[in-house]
């Protein structure tokens, strides 16, 4: 296996890029949906990945963000309009910082495959906390690293971006007064969204309004636990901006938008990478249940589809990931962290979640992954080395 990858990473380099890619083709993600779902593809239990695949087709879900992807596993999606994101697992953030061809290899043997349309790369996968700060350096190179690799292949067509924590962003709320933490913006924040930025990539962002519940820090309001909407009659007002909220998501993206400008970085597209509820907790944790878990994911899915923006972008609709599509029992920490899927194992979906997106013809503009709304790409490095 490791000859024959070797074998065709080393005749993807010798080979002039322009013979090597004639038919690398730039779908259109306007086709795609605003919302789509993570799915750990490692996670013990799960059914074949063309049984997950043809669920996803079935169910009308057009992006997925891949955990833990592998070939075989990517291979599922081969000749399906569904739009993948890459997220490579946190532990290679190392090797692709330091050695280049290791970006290659992982490229060949993960990614490249005949008509797989790829739109992002999330160099790992909620990395950063402020208590790993040391791998800023490691992430931020293997990102540089991958982009260059990259683009000669594929002419900046993949966005190549990590996908960050919520936790980053201190003070939160009001929304417009949220800022980055501010020795993480310097030393990590500030020089990615500048790479983002020349590159038109988009900022990934992980936020879950239950962890909010959990650490007791929504809002001033008492909001019950309303896990959607507010309830009837409440709603957060910021007091600068005078702008109305009627749900915590959309607070926190617009929590985020005001942390990247205030860094001068406002117009780099955002992109929820993770946002969900769990359906089970254990006995201390009554907001995790099935209820709940409905109530924030079927209203989040179809506001997003209405594509309403938030209110200091009402523009804009975040392309925004359901986390998770599984529950995953390799998880450690309490009851709730093992019960974040929307479907059971077998595939039967825990709650109804609609993800059709609205025939309205009112919808306003989505974001694509791309400020320059280039999209997906299929590639052809098999054909060309067959
Ligand atoms: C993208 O797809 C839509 C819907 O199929 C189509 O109307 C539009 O012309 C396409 N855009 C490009 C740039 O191909
Ligand atoms: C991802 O990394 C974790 C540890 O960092 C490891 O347990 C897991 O097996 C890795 N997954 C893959 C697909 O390599
Ligand atoms: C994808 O499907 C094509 C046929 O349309 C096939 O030739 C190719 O081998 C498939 N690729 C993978 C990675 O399964
Ligand atoms: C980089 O990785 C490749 C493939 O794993 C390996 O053969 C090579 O020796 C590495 N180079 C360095 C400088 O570590
Ligand atoms: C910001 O990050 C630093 C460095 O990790 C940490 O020590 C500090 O507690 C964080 N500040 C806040 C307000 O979270
Ligand atoms: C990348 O996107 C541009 C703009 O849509 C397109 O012209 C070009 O062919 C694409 N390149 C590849 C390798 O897909």
């Amino acid at each position: 296996m490791v000859p024959l990858l070797l074998a065709v990473v080393v005749v993807v380099m010798l080979l002039p890029v322009s013979l090597c890619f004639p038919h690398a083709v730039s779908s259109n993600s306007s086709v795609a949906g605003v919302v789509g779902v993570t799915y750990a593809m490692n996670t013990p239990g799960l059914p074949h990945p063309k049984k997950v695949v043809e669920a996803l087709v079935a169910a009308g879900v057009t992006r997925v963000l891949l955990v833990d992807p592998y070939p075989d596993g990517v291979a599922a999606f081969n000749n399906t309009d569904i739009v993948l994101t890459i997220a490579i697992n946190n532990s290679y953030i190392q090797s692709l910082a330091t050695n280049v061809t290791m970006t290659f290899l992982w490229l060949g043997d993960n990614i490249i495959l005949p008509n797989i349309k790829i739109e992002a790369i999330s160099v790992g996968y909620d990395v950063f906390s402020s208590e790993n700060l040391h791998l800023a350096g490691d992430l931020l190179q293997a990102i540089q690293n991958l982009h260059e690799g990259m683009s000669e292949i594929l002419q900046g067509n993949i966005s190549i971006t990590t996908a960050n924590s919520f936790d980053l962003i201190t003070p939160a709320f009001p929304p417009s007064a949220a800022e980055f933490n501010r020795s993480v913006a310097e030393l990590y924040l500030r020089p990615l969204l500048q790479f983002l930025d020349g590159a038109g990539f988009p900022f990934f962002i992980s936020l879950y309004p239950f962890k909010l519940y959990r650490a007791g820090a929504i809002l001033g309001e008492n909001t019950g636990i309303a896990a959607f909407e507010y309830a009837e009659g409440q709603h957060l007002t910021d007091p600068k901006t005078g702008l109305v909220y009627y749900n915590i998501f959309d607070a926190m993206v617009d929590a985020t938008v005001a942390a990247m400008a205030k860094l001068g970085y406002a117009d780099v597209p955002l992109v929820v990478s993770g946002t969900g509820w769990p359906s089970e907790g254990g006995l201390n944790e009554p907001e995790a249940s099935i209820l709940y878990a409905g109530e924030y994911n079927e209203g989040l899915v179809s506001k997003l589809n209405m594509r309403l923006g938030t209110p200091a972008r009402p523009e804009t609709t975040p392309v925004t990931f359901i986390y998770a599509l599984f529950d995953d029992p390799r998880e450690t920490g309490a009851e709730s962290e093992r019960n974040w899927g929307i479907w059971t194992m077998d595939m039967q979906q825990k709650y109804v979640i609609d993800f059709t997106p609205s025939k309205a013809s009112g919808g306003r503009t989505t974001s694509s992954l791309h400020r320059s709304a280039v999209a997906a790409v299929t590639a052809f490095v098999l054909l060309c080395l067959a």
